[in-house]
Formats: structure tokens, sequence, C-alpha cells
């Protein structure tokens, strides 16, 4: 079995960028230009068609996600060194630090991610840190330089929770599953197709230019909540869970200059919050409110370890430029 140690390992992925002109078009997946740039989590570029080809629903038959999705337990008692949980192999799980009486938390990186993305080194200490959890890292590598595989991603990594809860006697509802950006809708995905109720969903500036089909849901979880950092751009900027949080207005968030900043900034605001808590936001009565920062409502702590079931709505909140980005 092969194991990750998350601090170690260097990012990287190779892209195949051929589009030959005898591949026919026959559909899209988001509307608008038919080539983009999307960044990774690494800040690179990459040239991303829009438009479904032939080739595309070959490769998508051939994607099996159920085979290809790799489960990395981390607990505190491996806090920076995997142990991989296998579909079908129960001795994977009755062998490893797997404990059902935990707490389990679930991260989904995001396009061109894997088990070593920006987002995983970031959330999963800050999750270890906040409590005596079970966190699995999905690494679904082998779909997600193709972000609209997130869905089938998702799915999979469903299947796979029931299949361990089948195993061990965990529930859903002691579940919290954490996606950022196209993860962000696949953790939807997720969500309704594990048995039960999933007690908590965290959407992290879950990405634009999304099948509206195919987006996040309120309902995908007992309780859900979105934090939008860039959204107009990279992220989804309308509302999608019970709770939505606009902190800054959720587009341009202080301290950064690039798309990709903002983006990331969804994941290093959970990462405090999971730390040391603060966030305090504002209810807000309408989405030009959320946007402008004219709020005046209840209040709400965005992020952290616990779900706030009964809670909805928009909120707004003010961060600093750089850490500890809380203002309290
Ligand atoms: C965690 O797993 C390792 C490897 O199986 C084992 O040696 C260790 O005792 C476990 N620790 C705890 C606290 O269960
Ligand atoms: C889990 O158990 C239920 C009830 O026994 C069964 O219907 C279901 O197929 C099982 N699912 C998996 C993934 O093993």
């Amino acid at each position: 079995m092969v194991s990750v140690t998350v601090a170690v390992l260097i990012f990287s992925v190779a892209f195949a960028s051929a589009y030959p002109a005898n591949d026919p078009v026959i559909g899209t997946w988001s509307e608008g230009l038919r080539y983009d740039y999307l960044e990774d989590d690494a800040g690179n570029a990459h040239l991303v068609d829009n438009w479904l080809k032939i080739s595309d629903y070959d490769k998508l038959a051939r994607y099996n996600p159920d085979q290809s999705n790799q489960y990395h337990l981390f607990t505190r008692a491996n806090p920076s060194r995997s142990q991989v949980l296998v579909l079908n192999n129960a001795a994977s799980v009755t062998g490893s630090n797997f404990s059902r009486n935990r707490r389990t938390v679930v991260l989904m990186h995001g396009f061109a991610g894997s088990a070593t993305s920006s987002f995983n080194t970031a959330v999963l200490p800050a999750f270890l840190a906040a409590g005596d959890f079970n966190v699995i890292v999905l690494d679904w590598s082998a779909g997600s330089s193709w972000g609209p595989r997130a869905t089938q991603a998702g799915q999979a990594g469903g299947r796979f929770i029931n299949w361990l809860n089948n195993l061990t006697g965990a529930t859903a509802n002691n579940y919290i599953l954490c996606g950022f950006s196209v993860g962000g809708h696949g953790v939807g995905h997720m969500g309704r197709t594990i048995n039960g109720n999933v007690g908590y969903i965290l959407s992290l500036d879950p990405a634009d230019r999304w099948d509206t089909n195919l987006l996040f849901r309120p309902s995908d979880g007992a309780y859900t909540e979105v934090i939008h950092t860039n959204g107009g751009d990279s992220g989804w900027l309308n509302p999608l869970g019970d709770v939505d949080f606009y902190p800054n207005g959720g587009t341009s968030m202080p301290g950064c200059v690039t798309s990709l900043c903002n983006h990331n900034r969804a994941y290093n605001y959970l990462a405090e919050s999971l730390r040391t808590g603060g966030f305090t936001g504002r209810r807000c009565d309408n989405i030009h409110h959320a946007i402008s920062g004219h709020c005046h409502g209840a209040t709400l702590r965005m992020g952290g370890p616990n779900p706030k079931p009964g809670s909805t709505g928009l909120y707004y909140l003010v961060t600093n430029s750089r850490e500890p980005f809380s203002r309290g």
C-alpha cells in the first residue's frame, strides 16, 4: 500500500492538451466561452475546453472513480503519514486508526488537485487541531484535470462511505464533508449518495462555470454552509447552502490581487476558524446587501468544527488582509 506524507510531496500533474480538429463537438458543460484559463492549486494556468467532444465522452466512459479514487486516513495518532483505506478491503480499515467513535471529516480537493493540494495541507492539520477526528483526504487526481468529473468522483466517494459505514457502524450524521472549488460541488453529490443525512457539509468557494443542474444544494446534508470568496469569477456568486457567508462581499479579498488568491482565501479562513474561531458574520436581507456589506441582522460564526442546524440565511463579515484574518 502507498501512503502519502502530505507536507513533503510536491504537486505535479501532467496534462495532455491536444484538441484534434477531427474530434466533433457534441455539447457544452457550461455556458460562455469555449476556451478558458483555469488555475490549479499551485497557481499554474491551464487551458480548458468547455465544450464536450466525442473524445471526452470516451474518456468519461473509461473514468472509473470507484477504482481510481484514493482515501488517505489521518488521525491524531498519524497526523502526517496517511493510512490508505481501500474499497471492499475490510482489513485496510480494521488495521488502521479509523474509529467509529470519532466524527469523520472527508476533504475533497478542486480542479487539477491531488492529496498534496494546498487546500489539504491547510485544512487537514486545522481539523486535527480542532478535534479528535478521523480525517479522510479524498484524492481524485485521476479525474480532476477535467473539473466536471467532480460529480462522478463525489458520487463514488459516497459509495465508499456507505461501504465504510456498513463495515464499521459509523453513521452519516457523524460526517463532515468539506470540498473546495469544483470539489465544493462534488461534496454535494457525495452527500446525496450517502445513506442517511450527512451532519455537516462545507462548500468552500464552489466553482463558477458549473452545470446548473449539478450545483451544490442546501438539502445535500442536515446542515450545509457555503463560503464565497471569489464569487462571479472562480467561484459561484449566488447562495447555494442553508447558510452562505460573503466575507468582504464574497468576491475580492483584502490582501489579494489575483483570482487564485481570492479563491484560496475560502480554505484559509476555514482553517483559521477551526483553530481559533472568530469570523462573526451579520445577517443580510438579500444577496445585494451581502455583496455591498449592508448587513445588520443576527450574528453567526463562519466555519468551525460544529454544524449549526436550523440556521439559514446570508451573512457578511470583514476580514484582515493577512493572518489572523478574523476580526473577532
Ligand atoms: C495507529 O495505527 C498504527 C499502524 O497500524 C498502530 O501501530 C498504532 O498503534 C495505531 N495507534 C492508535 C492510537 O490506535
Ligand atoms: C449497506 O447495507 C445495506 C443494508 O444491509 C445494504 O442495503 C447496502 O447495499 C449496503 N451498502 C454497501 C455499499 O455495502
